[in-house]
């Protein structure tokens, strides 16, 4: 049995400003085809042997993504937060949920809701051997092919490849986002790969792993469960308590977790994989069609998304435009990181 967990918190902060705190990244279409978390949860339903997808989001986004689902005629079940805590609370509150309702055995499958995945068949046979090592007791991550030294990923050290399992590997070692000079080093050395951010562990090893390398968040979170346990009845709509949530630490899986645990492996991605975390990678989907309201004279490899204004680009080279009613972005492709700096700054003054 799989049950997959959708986790759709995160603000999207680099594609400012399409994302925005109202309206964040897993509700964008960058392409008319779905938004993110529709296609989140289609890639994740039709896998076999799955059971109704479990969403983790912050509270104020449940009618949105009920009603996202809507239009798919998708359903789920959700657990809701209070506020965001990074992933690692998110991770450890569905492992909680899953153990009690499903039991220690059953097999969680970690999903980000802002993944584009392509070629299904693939990775339901990625995810079908995950579930496989996951149901003996590892922790289980999915491999990427490299292709540079991007320092936003973590990195997977492979090491031996486990018997009767094509493509797997126990993991040697994982460093979560490294700076520019070692993810050089890792990648000249050979043998790593990029995380895809995807998980795949019994919900009792989960619980488990917290336990042995991450203490504080471990019970801090089983505190949270504890009342909020006590306050929901029923699992469809599953409400964190708000005081004891909050108090959780504020750190990423990769960091509490799979950074320090030995019981980690491997699925080398057999699918194609992209993360839509900044402009820059939207823009590398492929060749865009140039929307009606942009005049072009003579730029070359700009990516815009336009609203109901007309749009004049003359000679530019590289950049990224993106016009909406109250804000507009203009930058070259390579600072697409950067774009996190403006809304820090528009953060800091209010
Ligand atoms: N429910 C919930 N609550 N979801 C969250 C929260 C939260 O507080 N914070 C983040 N998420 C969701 C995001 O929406 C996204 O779908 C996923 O969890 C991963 O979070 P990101 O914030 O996008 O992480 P990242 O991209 O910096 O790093 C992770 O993903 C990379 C690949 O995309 C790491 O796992 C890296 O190791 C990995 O390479
Ligand atoms: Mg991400």
């Amino acid at each position: 049995m799989i049950i997959p967990v959708i986790l759709s918190g995160g603000a999207g902060t680099r594609l400012w400003p399409a994302s925005r705190k109202g309206y964040p990244k897993p509700f964008l279409d960058f392409d008319g085809s779905g938004s993110l978390l529709q296609k989140t949860w289609q890639r994740v339903a039709q896998l076999a042997d799955s059971q109704l997808p479990l969403i983790i989001t912050n509270r104020d986004y449940y009618f949105q993504s009920r009603e996202q689902l809507k239009q798919v005629s998708g359903k789920a079940d959700f657990l809701l937060e209070p506020v965001g805590r990074n992933t690692a609370p998110a991770i450890l509150a569905a492992a909680h949920y899953v153990n009690e309702r499903y039991g220690a055995e059953a097999v969680m499958l970690l999903v980000a809701a802002d993944h584009l995945i392509h070629d299904q068949a693939a990775f339901a046979r990625s995810a079908a051997a995950a579930a496989r090592l996951a149901a003996q007791g590892k922790l289980v991550t999915f491999g990427i092919k490299p292709q540079f030294a991007h320092t936003g990923f973590g990195y997977i050290q492979a090491g031996d490849a486990i018997a009767g399992s094509e493509g797997c590997h126990q993991v040697t070692s994982f460093h979560e986002k490294p700076d520019l000079a070692k993810a050089e080093r890792m990648l000249a050395e050979g043998g790593y790969f990029w995380n895809s951010g995807m998980f795949c562990c019994t919900a009792g090893q989960m619980l488990a792993e917290f336990a042995e390398h991450a203490a504080h968040v471990s019970d801090a979170v089983r505190q949270c469960w504890d009342v909020s346990r006590a306050d929901n009845e029923h699992w469809h709509m599953f409400a964190l308590d708000q005081d004891s949530f909050g108090k959780c630490p504020d750190i990423s899986v990769d960091y509490a977790v799979v950074e320090k645990s030995a019981n980690v492996a491997m699925v080398g991605a057999g699918f194609d994989w992209s993360d839509i975390g900044s402009w820059d990678a939207v823009a590398a989907l492929g060749e865009q069609a140039l929307p009606e309201n942009v005049i072009n004279i003579d730029s070359q490899d700009c990516y815009f998304q336009t609203g109901k204004r007309v749009v004049a680009a003359i000679g530019l080279e590289n950049l990224v435009v993106v016009d909406t009613p109250d804000a507009l972005l203009i930058s070259r492709k390579d600072r697409a990181q950067d774009v996190k700096k403006v809304v820090d700054r528009l953060k800091a003054e209010g």
